[in-house]
């Protein structure tokens, strides 16, 4: 009887093989549709090359020193994670040359394929988070703090479209960008990752950072996935430290940090990567409800979800919600990951495996995660076009991209006060520059920047600007005195005292993640210090503040003049701040965020009414201009609006100045009476416009209360009420009523 099953069995598995080979082709056949593919492939697969697709190492994994800058691959090492685990996606490196990273792809791809049963090509992740960061010769962006203090989407969706096309050649198809999350607390250390703290502003910039990236037609036949970032809640922790509890309501997440997200899913983004911490007691790593029935279910996302950085192993070590690995490794594929970005050894493989085994996960599981993946990579023309290719490399670093770079730092300086105009200096015979960031390269880049904690000086390009270099540039008949060091030193009296201008550049060092964790936003106090030294003198003292959070200033801003928000402005920086001290650029930046005026007060602009006030010493939108805009005749098409109508609502603009310049017209809402509380302010429209001396322009709002009124109650449900309603544009408001 054995002998008759085993002769059965084998004729079974040669006539199963023989069907499929004849159907081999369909997975590998691009006239196929990309569910026949998918499913093709997936039921060849076994379950440990499904749990290998749904694996991501880090690059220290499979290269020659096992070092997380060396982008050299040890190709044995890499052959037997492939043959022997099937790893479906590795991650990170350091900022080398073009041809340096076309190499390490090139041979990880080939040995993807030749050590893949099925040939399936392996995906390269990377936090090319501002241009491509980790790229040597690209273009850097301004931060996304600075792109959301420019209030102009076209700089967002620039800076997807070059990262995508200076990036994907070299084989880096997954960019974990863009950052959504909102920047609400100024101790955060990634608030400068964020596009500030409202929810529109960072939705609109985040849809168009996508757009540009995964919609860059230059890239042809290449295709890249974006990552929309951290889902969800992130970017509050009561400590204010990195990845410590969120205690948020549903109704708060809801109304603030979901709509970024769900304009991320609205632009098709293709993936997700998830929170690290904790919100409301559960790690979102093991959360059903957060992952598969609010983000996938509710919010309709199908793309891959992709942990951070050993976020499974944190459910054990840092949460403690999971008894051991194994355990954690159950909770984060019930809940609903798809990629386990493990990524320093094979325990993630191992462990389901295990529970597979025992039957505690379903491989019925597992495919729905591996169809994903396998969608991803069809979609990317990862099966067609698995290598990367060296003929366009001269994409990278153009003078075309530079020039996008450096219009979008121009308009995201904020100029934040200007005593007696100061500002701009004109014809100055001598000015002198100090500070930690006045002749620093890295300062003005931040974080993710060449490495993860933003680099050494000495890693910047040779030609990239500084603010003194900048500024020598700009003042060529001028003489640009740099105080490097003893700056508080009786030496210096007479040389301030003759300077035209004092530009004190500070700020803060480059950091990543929880190395950025402070205990004091103050300013740090020997920065106080030497502004206090340098306001003795009767030269008019400009700060220039070159950093990724708003420290505390305020027992120093009386004793300034003028002071200039830079944010993290990147490679173009230096050039951006040159141009706007001397007037060649009229700034036009706004604060993204609510630049605090205390330490132990933070509120953002749109607060509720019983916090009183936002205590902001520059609030949300605050950002000056060498000229003036006036905002006259604001009209509303009526004085009464039914909840399914909506109202035309329309102002003019004038440049009353006396030069050209550009104004963020920004469009807020008050609705007065809310059976859960309602912001006192609510930004629902903004725009961007460029106005000549004398020049006048009328703006339109379509103001439409399903979308810009109603809100969300704890479980989603939109609540629209009559009432009172305020449209406040510039400085003028007008009310109307919301009737049923
Ligand atoms: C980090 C960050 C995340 C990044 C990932 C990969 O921990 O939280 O933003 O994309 O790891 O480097």
């Amino acid at each position: 009887m054995k002998y008759v099953l085993i002769c059965f069995f084998t004729i079974a598995c040669i006539f199963t093989t023989a069907n499929l080979n004849a159907q081999t082709t369909i997975y590998q056949n691009p006239e196929a549709s990309i569910d026949e593919r998918v499913e093709d492939l997936l039921r060849r697969m076994t379950v440990y090359e499904k749990i290998g697709q749904m694996t991501q190492l880090n690059i220290s994994m499979i290269n020659t020193t096992g070092a997380a800058s060396d982008v050299v691959l040890d190709e044995e090492k890499a052959r037997y994670l492939i043959r022997n685990h099937h790893i479906g996606s590795f991650i990170n490196g350091d900022a080398v040359p073009p041809e340096t990273w076309f190499t390490f792809i090139y041979e990880l791809s080939r040995v993807g394929l030749e050590e893949s049963r099925l040939e399936i090509p392996v995906i390269y992740g990377i936090d090319h988070i501002h241009g491509a960061s980790y790229l040597a010769e690209s273009t850097i962006f301004p931060h996304n703090i600075n792109l959301g203090a420019t209030f102009n989407p076209i700089h967002a969706y620039a800076t997807g479209w070059v990262t995508a096309y200076e990036s994907v050649d070299i084989g880096h198809r997954w960019g974990f960008a863009p950052t959504i999350d909102l920047g609400v607390n100024p101790l955060w250390a990634r608030i400068w990752e964020t596009y500030g703290e409202d929810p529109h502003l960072a939705s609109e910039m985040g849809r168009n950072f996508i757009e540009g990236y995964q919609g860059n037609e230059e890239i042809a036949p290449y295709r890249v996935a974006a990552t929309g970032k951290h889902f969800v809640a992130y970017s509050d922790p009561r400590t204010g430290w990195d990845r410590t509890p969120v205690q948020l309501s549903m109704q708060a997440i809801r109304e603030f940090h979901l709509p970024p997200f769900q304009a991320a899913v609205d632009a098709g983004i293709k993936t997700m990567m998830l929170n690290s911490g904790e919100v409301n007691g559960i790690p979102v790593h093991a959360s059903y409800e957060f992952v598969t029935e609010l983000l996938r279910d509710e919010m309709g996302f199908d793309g891959v979800v992709l942990t951070d950085w050993a976020d499974i192993e944190k459910l054990v070590d840092l949460h403690r919600t999971a008894e051991n690995y194994k355990e954690a490794v159950y909770q984060s594929v019930t809940a609903g990951i798809d990629v386990s970005m493990t990524p320093l050894d094979l325990n993630f493989n191992t462990a389901l495996k295990e529970l597979v085994d025992e039957g505690r996960i379903t491989e019925e599981r597992l495919d729905e995660s591996v169809r994903r993946i396998l969608r991803l990579k069809f979609e990317l023309g990862l099966f067609e076009y698995p290598f990367p290719r060296s003929d366009r490399l001269y994409r990278i670093g153009t003078e075309e991209n530079r020039l996008k770079a450096l219009e979008a730092a121009r308009e995201s300086i904020v100029l934040l006060r200007n005593e007696n105009d100061v500002l701009p200096a004109k014809e100055p015979n001598l000015i002198v520059v100090a500070g930690m960031s006045a002749n620093s390269k890295r300062n003005l880049n931040g974080g993710w920047t060449l490495t993860w904690a933003g680099g050494t000086e000495e890693q910047y390009p040779e030609d990239m600007h500084t603010i003194y270099t900048a500024l020598q540039k700009e003042y060529p008949a001028a003489e640009i005195r740099l105080i490097a060091s003893e700056l508080r030193s009786s030496a210096n009296r007479d040389l301030l005292d003759s300077a035209d201008l004092i530009i004190y550049a500070g700020g803060e060092e480059p950091y990543a993640e929880f190395t950025g964790n402070v205990t004091d936003l103050t300013l740090p106090s020997d920065q106080l210090s030497d502004v206090a030294f340098l306001s003795e003198s009767e030269t008019p003292l400009v700060l220039v503040l070159v950093l990724g959070r708003p420290r505390i200033i305020t027992p120093i801003v009386e004793k300034t003049d003028a002071i200039i928000f830079t944010g993290l402005p990147g490679f173009e920086g230096g050039e951006a701040i040159a141009n706007i001290i001397s007037g060649r650029v009229n700034p036009s930046g706004r604060l993204p965020i609510s630049y605090p005026m205390y330490t132990g007060h933070f509120s953002t602009y749109n607060h509720k009414p019983s916090a009183i006030s936002s205590s902001a010493l520059y609030p949300f939108g605050h950002g000056l201009s060498y000229t003036e805009f006036d905002y006259s005749d604001l009209q509303l098409g009526s004085h009464s609006v039914g909840m399914n109508e909506s109202l035309t609502a329309s102002v003019t603009v004038t440049n009353s100045g006396e030069v050209t310049g550009m104004e963020s017209v920004l469009w807020y809402i008050t609705n007065h009476v809310g059976r859960i509380s309602r912001p006192v302010l609510e930004l629902k429209h903004f725009e961007k416009i460029e106005l000549e001396p004398g020049e006048s322009t009328r703006l339109e709002f379509e103001l439409v209360p399903q979308k810009h009124i109603s809100y969300p109650d704890r479980y989603g449900n939109r609540i629209l009420e009559p009432g009172r309603i305020t449209v406040r544009v510039g400085d003028l408001s007008k009310e109307f009523m919301l009737v049923e």
